[in-house]
């Protein structure tokens, strides 16, 4: 028999947080679900403690998604120490939050608020299981927009093994249910997708696919000192990560089906 739990989901009508509310719902958990939306703010801490009230574990799927080290770091890092202090309050059990494969030595941008956001949660006091995901399928079109100059879009040359941000909800809800046994020398689970693509390439499959009339260029910033690691394969999970499909090119036909 599988026990059910009251878990909270932090971001949760964001990209990867709609999806982990979806998977504990059809699991039968109970949920609370919460976002600025819903007057919860975890930079400031606003209505957090209220919202948790009765919660065992919360699952942070939140996000400030800018590429300036300094706002990213200070989103993450005060959602870390909100989180830790409303839940120990509230008696959550445990924290269960996302983060990025290979970001170990990252120093710019996005990537280095993501590890000091790790190292923050890591401070406690309540226990935190961090899984580490691939760039999401879903952050294509985000990248492709994001580059787009005319009829042109400029797309950051990225070795990247894309997963569903559905798949690395399922990821997240197992360990919510089920925590993987807490050891500080064991690597960060890992959740990808089933093979290597570059970031360029699966923004070209779908301009391809919805119609958009735009070419991709594929471009190295040399203003990011990270760039090296976005190029040579460092964002390619481990040996022990969990792979899940379905492929880009899969979740594309079944995403977007009457495109073309
Ligand atoms: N996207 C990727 O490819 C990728 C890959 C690996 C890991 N991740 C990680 O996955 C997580 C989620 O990313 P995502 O792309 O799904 O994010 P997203 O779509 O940008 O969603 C962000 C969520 O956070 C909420 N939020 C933002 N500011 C908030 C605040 N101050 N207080 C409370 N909620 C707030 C948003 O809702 P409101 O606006 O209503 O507050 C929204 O629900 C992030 O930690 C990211 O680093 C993402």
């Amino acid at each position: 028999m599988t026990t059910t739990k009251k878990i909270a989901v932090a971001g949760a009508t964001g990209r990867l947080g709609k999806h982990v509310v979806d998977v504990l719902t059809e699991r039968g958990h109970q949920v609370v679900a919460f976002s600025r939306k819903n007057g919860v703010d975890l930079e400031t801490g606003a209505g957090l403690v209220e919202a948790l009230d009765g919660v065992q574990v919360v699952i942070d799927a939140s996000n400030n998604a800018t590429a300036d080290k300094e706002i990213a770091t200070e989103f993450f890092t005060a959602a870390a120490r909100n989180l830790h202090e409303a839940g120990h309050k509230a008696g959550v059990e445990r924290l269960v939050v996302v983060s990025i494969i290979g970001i170990d030595n990252a120093t710019a941008g996005y990537n280095a608020a993501k590890l000091a956001h790790e190292r923050e949660l890591r401070k406690g006091p309540l226990p935190v299981q961090i899984l580490r995901a691939a760039q999401f399928h879903e952050l294509v079109e985000v990248m492709t927009q994001w580059g787009t100059q005319g009829d042109v879009a400029y797309v950051a040359t990225m070795r990247t093994q894309l997963v569903a941000a559905r798949a690395v909800a399922e990821a997240l809800v197992d360990l919510a249910v089920n925590p993987a046994p807490e050891s500080t020398d064991a690597p960060y689970p890992e959740i990808a997708g089933p093979r290597p693509e570059t970031m360029a390439g699966a923004a070209t499959l779908y301009t391809a696919h919805v119609g958009a009339p735009i070419h991709i260029i594929e471009s190295s910033d040399p203003e990011n000192s990270d760039r090296e690691a976005f190029e040579d394969g460092t964002l390619l999970p481990s040996p022990h990560a969990t792979l899940a499909g379905p492929t880009y090119a899969e979740w594309l036909e079944a995403t977007y089906p009457t495109a073309k």
